[in-house]
């Protein structure tokens, strides 16, 4: 019933439990996991669990963090990667300004040439954005015909609309359920349906009443019944839009 669009278990931090946790989503309406790559490591090992489950997909691409150490030849094996059959974005790539100030041109550098390959290969774009968003839209607006996705969008609602504005839609993750997290609450309110995706980002940012913990992709349920209540429609009509939306950016089939 529900599409978490962007978890890592590709992260070591879940090698020792990665089937309970996969149990514990499946048992809590998760049908699809979107797994993110972020660097050459956690791609290939994105690929190789979308390979071991029929439920699992994969993205690959490069973390603005990194961008300082991205070789020529990285992107040629990023391409290959990209023809996968079960690689269905590129990213996490974007701007990172809370990280690293440092390398800015070539966060842009790396940012666009990523741009250009989903545009090239027809496949959406999950973006990073983190104290950026102005050189974010900078960056994106140069381009037309964008597919993608703000993951876990921290912005503005103002900034929101200008992304939707662009073809690209909105995913909430776990702060849209802090008591505190007015901004994305806000967002939340705003997002046309159509526009709108879940995540977890597990390990990371996990959702009340678990923040601090350990995120896993079963807590996407937390998420989607927080949204569907500031939505106010009923969390079944909410996780039924959201996956819909889900399934058609990746140009996944739906699992009937
Ligand atoms: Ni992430």
């Amino acid at each position: 019933m529900l599409v978490d669009t962007h978890v890592h278990l590709n992260s070591k931090k879940f090698d020792d439990n990665l089937e309970e946790v996969i149990e514990r989503a499946l048992n809590n309406d998760v049908e699809t996991m979107i797994v993110i790559g972020f660097d050459k490591e956690t791609n290939a090992r994105a690929i190789e669990l979308a390979e071991a489950y029929p439920f699992i997909y994969a993205t690959v691409g490069f973390h603005p963090t990194d961008a300082s150490q991205i070789m020529p030849d990285d992107y040629e094996l990023l391409v290959k990667q990209l023809k996968h059959k079960k690689v269905v974005g590129i990213g996490e790539c974007g701007l990172d300004f809370y990280w690293d100030k440092e390398f800015i041109d070539k966060q842009k550098e790396v940012f666009r040439r990523q741009i250009e390959l989903s545009l090239e290969y027809d496949k959406p774009l999950i973006i990073h954005m983190r104290d950026a968003s102005e050189a974010t839209y900078n960056v994106l607006s140069k381009y037309s015909n964008l597919k993608g996705i703000m993951h876990c969008y921290s912005g503005s609602p103002e900034m929101a609309q200008n992304f939707i504005d662009l073809g690209l839609h909105i995913s909430l993750g776990g702060p849209v359920t802090f008591k505190n997290g007015h901004k994305p609450k806000k967002v939340a309110e705003m997002v046309p349906l159509d526009k709108i995706l879940v995540e977890t980002d597990a390990p990371y940012l996990s959702p009340h009443p678990f923040r601090g913990k350990m995120n896993e992709p079963a807590r996407v349920k937390l998420v989607a019944e927080e949204i569907a209540r500031i939505k106010n429609i009923s969390y079944q009509d909410f996780a039924k839009q959201t996956t819909k939306n889900a399934y058609k950016l990746f140009n996944i089939k739906e699992n009937e």
